[in-house]
C-alpha cells in the first residue's frame, strides 16, 4: 500500500525549505552563470522529445534534496501500487490501472486476483472492427447510405480527453468522415451541431461511465428525439447510436442494444479514460491504426516512468518541479502554453486531469492539509497568448511557472509560419528568464534619439525583472504517438503530485455538492416555485427572478 505521510514532516522538505532561502534569491541567469553544466543534467531527450527543464530555480543539490523527499516518501511503492492493480484509489476501493489500456504487449495485469488484460485487448478488437466497418462504409444508416459523421455526446473524461485528442491529429483524420463533440447541457452546443449533421449518415456516440450523468443523458435524449423525428422507426435507433460506458443496465434502459455498447471498468478514471473504449471517438476520427499509436506513445511514457532513475525520470523531476514552485514559492497557479494551434484544447484537458485530481484539501489519513496541493492549471496556444496575457507573466505581481510545448515539424507546409511560430517559442523563455535591464532600455532609447528626460520617465515600465522559470517541451511532431507521450507524461505528474501531497488523487467528490443543489433547484424551477426553508435568501431570490423571466 501506500503510505501516508505528512510531506512536510519529512527532514527533506526541512532541508528543501533551508534550500529554498539560499537558492530562491538568486537569478536564473546566475545559475546559468554559476553552473556550466546545468544544460547537461537538466535537458533530456526522450524518443522524439527534447525536455529542457534548466531554466528553473533548480541546482544539483535541489535535485538531489527531491530525491531525498522521494525516498522519504516511499514514492517508488506508490508507483509499484499503481502498477500492479492495487485499490490504491481508497475512497472509491478501486485499482487505478490507466496503464493497462495501453500495455499493448498484453502481459498479465491482476485486479484482485484476476487478469484484466483479455477484457481491455477485446474492448480494443471490438473497436477495431467497428472503425473498420465504418470506415469501410459498411455501417448503414437508416435510409440505406453509409455513416460517414460521429457526434460524441460526453462530459468530463468523456468529452475533454477525446475532444483534445481529435483536435489535436486533425490534420490525421480520415477523409470523408467528420467529428463533432457536444458536451454542454446548454442546447445551444447541440442544437449547433445537429444543424451542420444530416441524420441519415450520423452515428450518436453516447460517452458516460456512468450513463446517469444529467447533462449527458439530456443531451443523448434530444439526439434521440431529434433522430427519431427524420428516421420515425425506434427500430433505427441501434444503427445511430452506440454508447461507451461501463452501465449496460442504464445503456439497455436508454434504448441502445448492448451488443452496441463499447464497454470499460470501474478501474478507469473518467479524466484518465481516452486510452480506453472512450476513445472510440478518436478512433473512428483517425483510424485504428493511429489510435494504437496514440496508445503506443503513451506505454512508451509508461515504461520510461516506471522504470528510469529518479534524476531522469522527467514526469517525476516535472512532479517535484511544480511542487517546487507551488510549496516553496508560493505560486499559485501553472500555466500550459502549448505553441501549437491544434493543441488549442491541451489545457482545458489538463484543467481536469489536474485539478480534479489534485484539487483536494483532505489527507489520505483525513486530515485537512496545511499547506497548498493542487494548483490552478491554465493556459492558451501561442502566439496568442502573448497577445493576451504574457503581459502578467513577465511583468505582474505573481509568479507563474509555465510549460512551452511545441512541435518541430508544422502539420502544413507552410514554414514560413512555422519559424515564426517557433522563434516566439523560443524566445518567451529565455525573455522570460533574462528579462530586460535599465541598462540596455537606455541604451536602446538613445539610440533612438530619445531624451533623458523621457528615457527616465519610462525606464521602469519598459524594464523587465525577469528570473521566470519555463519548462520547454520540444517533439519532433505532432504524431499520434507523440501526442500519447505527451499526455501520459503530465498523467504521471499529476499522479506523483498527489502522491507528495499525500493526498487521493483519483476520487472526484468536490463535483458532488453542486450536482445535488442542482437537483433541488430544478426540481423547484419545474414546481415554479422556490422553498424559502431550503434555501438563503440570496439562492430563493435567484430561483424566483429565473422563474419570473421564463414567464414574463
Ligand atoms: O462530474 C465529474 C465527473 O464525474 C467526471 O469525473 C467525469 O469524467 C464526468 O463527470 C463524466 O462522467 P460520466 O462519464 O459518468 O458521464
Amino acid at each position: 500500500m501506500i503510505p501516508k505521510v505528512n510531506p512536510t514532516k519529512t527532514n527533506s522538505w526541512k532541508k528543501l525549505i533551508d534550500h529554498f532561502d539560499e537558492i530562491g534569491q538568486t537569478h536564473l541567469v546566475e545559475l546559468f552563470k554559476n553552473d556550466q553544466s546545468r544544460g547537461e543534467y537538466l535537458t533530456f531527450e526522450f524518443e522524439e522529445f527534447f525536455f529542457d527543464l534548466s531554466k528553473n530555480h533548480l541546482s544539483k543539490e535541489t535535485i538531489s534534496l527531491f530525491k531525498d523527499l522521494y525516498n522519504d516518501l516511499e514514492l517508488e511503492k506508490g508507483k509499484r501500487a499503481m502498477k500492479t492493480g492495487e485499490p490504491i484509489n481508497e475512497t472509491e476501493k478501486r485499482a487505478v490501472l490507466h496503464t493497462a489500456l495501453r500495455n499493448l504487449s498484453g502481459d498479465p495485469i491482476l485486479v484482485q486476483g484476476k487478469d484484466v488484460m483479455p477484457d481491455v485487448l477485446r474492448a480494443l478488437d471490438k473497436i477495431k472492427s467497428f472503425t473498420k466497418r465504418l470506415h469501410n462504409r459498411e455501417l448503414i444508416g437508416y435510409s440505406g447510405k453509409p455513416i460517414n459523421t460521429i457526434v460524441n455526446i460526453g462530459i468530463g473524461g468523456s468529452d475533454l480527453g477525446p475532444y483534445m485528442v481529435c483536435s489535436a491529429l486533425k490534420p490525421h483524420w480520415i477523409t470523408g468522415f467528420q467529428t463533432h463533440f457536444v458536451s454542454n447541457v446548454d442546447a445551444s452546443q447541440l442544437l449547433q451541431i445537429l444543424e451542420q449533421v444530416n441524420p441519415e449518415t450520423t452515428l450518436f456516440i453516447i460517452a458516460s461511465k456512468t450513463f446517469t450523468t444529467q447533462e449527458t443523458m439530456t443531451n443523448a435524449s434530444t439526439a434521440r428525439d431529434w433522430f427519431l423525428e427524420y428516421a420515425k422507426d425506434p427500430d433505427y435507433i441501434k444503427n445511430h447510436f452506440v454508447a461507451v460506458s461501463t452501465n449496460s443496465d442504464k445503456v439497455s434502459e436508454f434504448g441502445i442494444d448492448p451488443n452496441n455498447m463499447f464497454e470499460f471498468w470501474d478501474w478507469v478514471g473518467g479524466r484518465y479514460s481516452l486510452w480506453s473504449s472512450i476513445g472510440l471517438s478518436i478512433a473512428c476520427s483517425v483510424g485504428y491504426q493511429k489510435f494504437e499509436e496514440l496508445l503506443k506513445g503513451a506505454e512508451a511514457m509508461d515504461h520510461h516512468f516506471f522504470n528510469a532513475p529518479f534524476e531522469e525520470n522527467i514526469p517525476t523531476l516535472l512532479a517535484f518541479i511544480g511542487v517546487w514552485y507551488n510549496n516553496f514559492f508560493g505560486c499559485e497557479t501553472h500555466a500550459v502554453l502549448p505553441y501549437d494551434h491544434l493543441l488549442s484544447h491541451f489545457s482545458s484537458y489538463l484543467q481536469q486531469a489536474d485539478m480534479e485530481s489534485n484539487g483536494k484539501h483532505t489527507d489520505r489519513n483525513r486530515e485537512s492539509v496545511k499547506y497548498q496541493t493542487g494548483p490552478i492549471v491554465w493556459g492558451e496556444p501561442g502566439t496568442n497568448g502573448q497577445h493576451a496575457f504574457y503581459q502578467l507573466i513577465h511583468k505582474g505581481t505573481k509568479l507563474i511557472p509555465c510549460d512551452f510545448i511545441a512541435a518541430g515539424k508544422p502539420a502544413h507546409d507552410k514554414q514560413d509560419h512555422h519559424d515564426k511560430l517557433i522563434a516566439n517559442f523560443i524566445a518567451q523563455p529565455e525573455a522570460l528568464m533574462w528579462g530586460k535591464k535599465e541598462t540596455q532600455v537606455v541604451d536602446e532609447l538613445r539610440a533612438d534619439n530619445v531624451s533623458d528626460e523621457d528615457i527616465n520617465s519610462v525606464l521602469p515600465y519598459k524594464t523587465f525583472a525577469g528570473n521566470k522559470p519555463t519548462n520547454t517541451i520540444l517533439m519532433k511532431e505532432l504524431s499520434p504517438k507523440n501526442l500519447g507521450t505527451l499526455i501520459a507524461l503530465y498523467e504521471h505528474k499529476i499522479f506523483i503530485q498527489g502522491l507528495i501531497w499525500n493526498i487521493y488523487s483519483f476520487d472526484q467528490w468536490g463535483v458532488e455538492l453542486g450536482k445535488q443543489l442542482a437537483g433541488t433547484v430544478l426540481k423547484e424551477i419545474k414546481e415554479g416555485k422556490a422553498q424559502k426553508n431550503k434555501h438563503d435568501a440570496s439562492t430563493a431570490n435567484l430561483i424566483n427572478k429565473y422563474l419570473s423571466f421564463t414567464k414574463g
